[in-house]
């Protein structure tokens, strides 16, 4: 499949037709995410969906992740983090903090609002896709958008091309019932569509000269396969839009539109007369709108009458970061290079919702913007890659499985000059987790020229360049390392998911399945179980409790069942350490302290056990 291009304003792929959907971020995900390959992996397909099959169910009995809404039928697009998941979701967005924020003396934080003013996502450029109009294949289902879509000469031949000789006998036959036309296959290229006019395709069968059926034809093909099967275009944007104040614009659309469509037929002319603008005949406020389209029409009315009180749910967190840029910098009187970071919930109206919490419509991020001298910037590249990297293997069981990939040139912004995409080898092949990236001054650039306010550095040490004179005033270049958070939970409960086969005391089979979830990750750090619920154990158990939740470690009470049942429950939950407390500890004030992933237990005097589960959170190397 083609590598689709998401870019910011002016974001131009450099390669080929097959690009570009709405004007937005920098690299592919976003509407089409790179294609994930499954080549390299390590077990067979079947495995590894059982895998992640059972990871979703464990998600959902243990009280990790729930389907949004789910009494009512749920809501595929978004998912609840329940009382385990919130955890697991705080405890890894709090290592990155620390890691990011706290532990570096040159990154600064800011906790920005969702809702912005719509300039800044019309300067990020995230905005114009709203008027852009998307296609559906009607053969291969692809969504683009139609203004960027491959554009083959008329007349001329027009052969689908299919992955492999196998998809191009699924394409025929589906073109064969739903068009009724039967294709010549020739391998993975399916033949016979020509394109006979600007506005019109048809099918001429092999030897005969002249087409035997034919379709309105856009002027254009699926970037994927080049086919002309199309549906009708419509407008698309990934930002979800809200309105802000009082008045509900809906209302006012349904009174505006009624108005000029009940008293006149002549629609252009009413909008005229009612807003006062648009002389030229096909252009409806300020659109090009072709005569007679009635509804892109009315719908140039919506934007124009609810414009004033539309805002955006924010798509992505790194914005607010460039635009408080300058408020940032003089009011921490930061130097450079320094960073802002920021984590918290974006919202993208994804078309296609995938792989469980994967890609969902609302989710979270976690992203920094690292501002530098221009020119040394490849080198801040280099060193934030490695960072990245040694952060997300430091709490993984199987290093391995994290990569990078470099992005080539055709899928760069004409801005950028470097991106990387961390990637985590899935059940279902490599995918994206994080994405790091050279943006230059683009950012700063764009929302200093839409809001008119200098956003320049001001270096008084050092002179310009250009004019060897102190100071030198510049743009800073930015370095963007943005990883996705609700990614991240499903990466660690992935590779932290294991099952394994062991001989129980009896001398029985038994498999055990445990999450192998770095500690510092772990909903709970340590539970806390009476033997039996006599003999004073409950009392000293809850005694221990207290001590460890007053020392601020999540820690559980659990005295329900056996204890096997109940070590078998937190491995299943991944809490790395059980303190049992027995009869022994009645005598000798001494608890048995069990690791979750080797099962062997040791035993710890009571008075140090706050210390010891202290030090090995703080000290756990695998
Ligand atoms: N400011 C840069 C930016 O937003 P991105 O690659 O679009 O770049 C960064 O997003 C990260 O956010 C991705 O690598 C991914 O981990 C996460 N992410 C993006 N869209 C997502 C979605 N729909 N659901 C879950 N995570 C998503």
């Amino acid at each position: 499949m083609s590598a689709f291009f998401l870019g910011r304003p002016g974001d131009t792929p450099s390669g080929g037709a097959a690009s570009s959907p709405p004007g937005w971020r920098r690299r592919l995900p976003r509407l089409y995410e790179a294609p994930m390959s499954n080549a390299a992996a390590p077990s067979p397909a079947a495995a590894n969906d059982d895998v992640m099959k059972k990871v979703v169910a464990l998600c959902k009995s243990r009280g990790f992740v729930y389907q949004s809404s789910e009494i009512y039928g749920g809501l595929k697009s978004a998912y609840d983090y329940g009382p385990l998941g919130c955890e697991l979701k705080r405890n890894l967005m709090s290592e990155w903090w620390r890691d990011m924020v706290t532990c570096r003396e040159n990154v600064v934080g800011l906790d920005a609002s969702i809702i912005m003013r719509p300039e800044v996502w019309r300067a990020s450029g995230h905005a114009a896709g709203f008027a852009d109009p998307l296609v559906d294949c009607q053969v291969s289902q692809e969504r683009f958008r139609a203004d960027k879509a491959p554009r083959p000469a008329a007349p001329g031949p027009l052969p689908i091309t299919c992955a492999d000789k196998g998809v191009a006998k699924t394409y025929a036959e589906i073109i064969e019932k739903k068009f009724g036309v039967v294709l010549e296959r020739d391998g993975n290229v399916l033949n016979g569509l020509v394109a006979s006019s600007a506005t019109e395709f048809g099918y001429v069968p092999k030897g005969a000269s002249a087409p035997t059926q034919t379709w309105a034809w856009r002027g254009y093909v699926s970037p994927l396969i080049g086919s002309p099967f199309l549906t009708a275009e419509k407008s698309f944007n990934l930002m979800f839009r809200t309105a802000l104040g009082a008045v509900d614009p809906m209302q006012e659309v349904a009174e505006v539109t009624a108005a000029l469509t009940g008293g006149s037929e002549d629609l252009p002319t009413a909008i005229r007369a009612k807003f006062g603008k648009d002389a030229a005949e096909g252009t409806v406020l300020g659109k090009a709108i072709a005569v007679g389209d009635r509804a892109k029409m009315l719908r140039a009315v919506a934007e124009h009458v609810t414009s004033s009180a539309m805002v955006y749910m924010r798509p992505e967190t790194a914005q607010a970061m460039f635009v408080q840029f300058r408020n940032v910098q003089q009011s921490m009187a930061a130097k450079i290079p320094f960073g802002i970071a920021q984590m918290g919930k974006s919202f993208r109206n994804e078309i296609t919702v995938e792989h469980f919490i994967f890609r969902s419509c609302e989710f979270e991020q976690m992203e920094m913007e690292f501002f530098c001298e221009p020119g040394t910037q490849l080198q801040w590249m280099e060193y934030w890659k490695d960072q990245r990297m040694s952060w997300w293997t430091r709490y993984a069981n199987d290093p391995t499985k994290f990569r990078f990939r470099t992005h080539e040139k055709d899928e760069l912004a004409h801005y950028a000059d470097g991106c990387y995409d961390v990637e985590y080898l899935y059940p279902w092949g490599w995918g994206e987790l994080e994405g790091i990236a050279s943006r230059t001054d683009h950012d700063l650039h764009a929302h200093q020229e839409a809001s008119g306010q200098s956003l320049e550095y001001v270096d008084q040490e050092k002179e310009d360049p250009k004019t060897g004179k102190k100071p030198w005033k510049y743009l800073p270049y930015v370095i963007e390392p943005a990883a996705g958070a609700t990614r991240a939970v499903l990466c660690f409960l992935l590779d932290a998911y294991c099952e394994e086969e062991r001989t129980t005391a009896t001398g029985e089979k038994e498999l055990r399945t445990l999450l192998k979830l770095h500690p510092r990750l772990a909903p709970i750090k340590c539970a806390v179980l009476p033997l039996v619920k006599k003999d004073g154990m409950p009392e000293k158990a809850r005694e221990i409790i207290d001590a460890m939740l007053k020392a601020g470690i999540t820690a559980k009470y659990d005295e329900k069942g056996s204890v096997g049942k109940r070590y078998a429950k937190h491995d299943e939950i991944g809490t790395p350490w059980c303190a049992t407390v027995d009869g022994q500890t009645l005598t000798d004030g001494t608890v048995t302290v069990r690791d979750r992933d080797t099962t062997v237990q040791v035993r710890v005097a009571i008075s140090d056990l706050v210390a010891t589960i202290k030090a090995k959170l703080e000290n756990f190397e695998r």
